[in-house]
Formats: C-alpha cells, structure tokens, sequence
C-alpha cells in the first residue's frame, strides 16, 4: 500500500481508481450465460477456496488438467485490471462452462445475472475473522491503502470506506436472493466444519454429476496447507502476484484460515462496539454466523 492511493465512490460503493468506471458501466451489459459459475464474495470470505472447489469439480478432481493453470486463469477475477487486461472483456470467447470470480454487491452485477440467469455461489464469513483477514491484506496488496492502525481500520470497514464498501450492505444484498433457484448462499464457518457436505452441495447445485471419489479428492486437495504450498493456488506466485497485485515481502495470501483469530486482535471494547452494530443490522434479516 501506498499512501498515492485513492478510492472513489461508485453508485455509492468505494472502489480503488484501478477499478475503471467505463468498466464498471460496461459490466451492467455483460452477456450472461446459462451454465455460467459466478463465485461471488466480499472480499476474505473464503473467494480462493471456492475457486479450487469449483475448478477441481469442473475437472473431475484431476490436477493433472488444472496444474499448470493458476487459479486466476482457471476461475478468472471478473472486473479487475490485471496487468493489460480486465478478465470480463476477453470472457466473451472463452468456452462454458465459465467459472468467473467476482467481488459485487447484488446491484453492481451484470443485469442478466441479478435477473436470473447463470449460477451465482455467494460465500459469506463472520464479519470480525473477516475484518481481520481484510486488515492484514491491505498490507499485502499495494494497490490497496496501508493501514495506519488496527483501530483506524476498524472505523473504516464499519463505515464502508474500503475497497468494495459496506460489508453487511454486500452481505445482506445477496442474502436476499438466497431462495432465488440460481443462487447458493454458503458460509465459510459451515466449509470448515464440513467441508464435504459443502462440496456437495455446490456440485449439486451446479448439476455436474460427481462420483464419492471425486468428492474426497476436491476436499483433500482444498485444504489449507495444500493451497498455501502449491504454486499454482497461493496467489502470490500465480498470475496476480506477477502482475503486481500482491507485495509478497509484506505477508502472504494463506495467512492462517481458521475461524476465531478475531480474539487475537480485537479488545474486548471494539468487540462490543462491533457486535452492537452488526446485530443492529443482522438481527432482523436471520442472517447468523458463528464466531468460534
Ligand atoms: P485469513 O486471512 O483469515 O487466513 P479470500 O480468498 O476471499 O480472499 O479469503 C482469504 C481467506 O480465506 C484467508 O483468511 C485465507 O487464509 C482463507 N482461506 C483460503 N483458502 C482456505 C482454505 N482452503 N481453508 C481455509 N481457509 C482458507
């Protein structure tokens, strides 16, 4: 991070300058496909997991067909600007079915999406790990503001003024659209516990046939410390880390994964603080997370 960086507001939501408004405006247009595999989160919620969930299932669990690829290329981040390219102009020509990452709220989607078509898989996570997370990246990504405290940054998630907005704006958006039939709604907390059950469920819900077999090679092969060793899924050394959107001398992307490393960090007067807030917002819309 840079103290040169700046976010702007669109429709409301801050975004860093590198994500481009003519892009934004253009993505609203996309050309959604039926069989399209939208991976949608806040950021820190899990996005990467899914990722190497959702392409180990799309090859049958076989790494031999998804190792050279890393998986950005395999899952690609929709709107933002990777080295020349944004990933949502060159999808035109890429073969179904596509599996595409993405950080919008419901309302920054491309209308097609919020009307109905293609499958969304909205990852959520309980917003104390997730402020962690976020916090520890925003050193890790010099396109992103540098932190100058654990309480600055704090203030500025709940007040929404980090890259992609408000997080219970993102979250609850797209809680909404839970019993829409083109969207699942998972946790993160819930693919720690199990994450096979999970798996299934998303492979279900995508209608790709999956024997047991596969099932136990997709949950083996997304484990943590599988992800965090391997090249190819680590982000640091992938396609993202090249082109400069990660800073791996100031932390890594596998951090730690766990639920409850929020007690390492917040006092018990923030932790108070925040969970009046949140609970304000959750309570009345049964969206519930667990914390340990
Ligand atoms: P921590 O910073 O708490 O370790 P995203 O992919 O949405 O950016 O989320 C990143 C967070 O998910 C990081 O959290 C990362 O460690 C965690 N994560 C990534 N892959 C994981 C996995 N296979 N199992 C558990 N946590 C994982």
């Amino acid at each position: 991070g840079d103290d040169r960086v700046e976010y702007y507001r669109y429709k409301g939501i801050s975004l860093p300058s590198h994500l481009a408004t003519e892009d934004m405006d253009a993505i609203q247009d996309f050309a959604v496909r039926d069989d399209d595999v939208f991976i949608i989160t806040y950021p820190k919620s899990g996005t990467a997991w899914l990722q190497r969930i959702v392409s180990l299932l799309h090859n049958d669990g076989d790494v031999s067909k998804t190792e050279l690829k890393d998986l950005d290329e395999l899952v690609p981040y929709f709107e933002q600007k990777c080295g020349d390219s944004v990933p949502f102009r060159e999808l035109p020509e890429a073969p179904s079915p596509r599996p595409i990452k993405s950080h919008f709220q419901f309302f920054l989607a491309p209308l097609q999406l919020q009307q109905g078509k293609g499958k969304v898989i909205y990852v959520a996570r309980n917003p104390k790990d997730l402020a962690v997370s976020y916090y520890h990246f925003h050193f890790l990504a010099p396109r992103l503001k540098t932190p100058t405290s654990w309480e600055q940054f704090l203030q500025d998630f709940v007040n929404g003024e980090v890259y992609y907005g408000a997080w219970h704006q993102h979250v609850l958006g797209w809680w909404q659209q839970r019993d829409n039939p083109n969207v699942l709604f998972l946790r993160y907390e819930d693919l720690h516990k199990n994450t096979k059950k999970q798996v299934e469920k998303v492979a279900e819900f995508l209608q790709w046939p999956v024997t047991p077999e596969v099932v136990e090679k997709v949950v083996e092969l997304s484990k943590f410390q599988k992800m965090a060793t391997d090249p190819t899924t680590n982000k640091v050394e992938g396609k993202q880390g090249k082109a400069g959107v990660f800073d791996s001398s100031k932390g890594t992307f596998f951090r730690k994964g766990i639920v409850g490393d929020w007690k390492s960090h917040f006092s018990d007067e923030q932790g108070q603080w925040f969970d009046t807030f949140y609970h304000d917002k959750l309570e009345p819309t049964g969206l519930q997370f667990e914390f340990e």
